[in-house]
């Protein structure tokens, strides 16, 4: 049976804007995100219908040897003093690895090992990077624009949430003066 590619036609690498006459696009609204944010309060304030980020991305494939391709659009703004982030995941299939590489915006790539050991990488117009296995990842949005970021993961990979349900990511990214500040939670 053939396979049908999960590629766009186009993409704006400026933007990170895809086009594709079946593209999906997946919202993620504050209240999708409950416990993510360390001030649950400040959360609580909030409009919990706001977008925080979209994926976009073509109908995913699970076959072996195949690939995804998609697109996180993170808003920026703050809740308390923490900056807006994706939820975060590891693999399902924890060995597997995946490229981001960042189209707009300024921000971080958190990469937490399973013992918790916390890296980071700046990402921004132009930077790559290389996901291994065995890493839990989640963008942070730093900046005062929309950070946008392209995304390719092998299509069997999947994703596990339940992971880092428990005690999620060891650090969080907050907002301090007109920079960031890592704190250790
Ligand atoms: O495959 C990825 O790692 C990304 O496309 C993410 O799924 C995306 O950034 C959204 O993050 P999360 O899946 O943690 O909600
Ligand atoms: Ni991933």
């Amino acid at each position: 049976m053939p396979v049908a590619l999960s590629i766009p036609s186009s993409v704006n690498y400026s933007t990170g804007q895809i086009h594709a006459s079946n593209k999906q696009t997946k919202v993620t609204k504050l209240k999708d995100l409950q416990g993510v944010f360390c001030d649950t309060q400040a959360a609580d304030e909030m409009d919990a219908e706001t977008c925080i980020y979209q994926v976009e991305m073509l109908p995913a494939q699970s076959v072996e040897g195949e690939l995804n391709f998609g697109v996180t659009h993170l808003e920026a703004g703050i809740i308390g003093d923490e900056f807006y982030m994706t939820r975060g995941h590891f693999h399902q299939r924890i060995e597997q690895a995946e490229f981001y590489l960042g189209c707009q915006g300024e921000g971080l790539l958190l990469l937490q090992d399973e013992q918790g050991e916390v890296r980071v990488e700046k990402v921004f117009a132009g930077s790559i990077h290389h996901i291994g296995g065995y890493l839990a990842h989640r963008l942070v949005n730093t900046g005062s624009m929309r950070l946008s970021a392209m995304a390719v993961w092998p299509a069997v990979a999947g994703h596990n949430y339940e992971a880092l349900k428990q005690n999620g990511f060891n650090v969080s990214v907050v907002k301090d003066g007109d920079h960031y500040r890592l704190v250790e939670k």
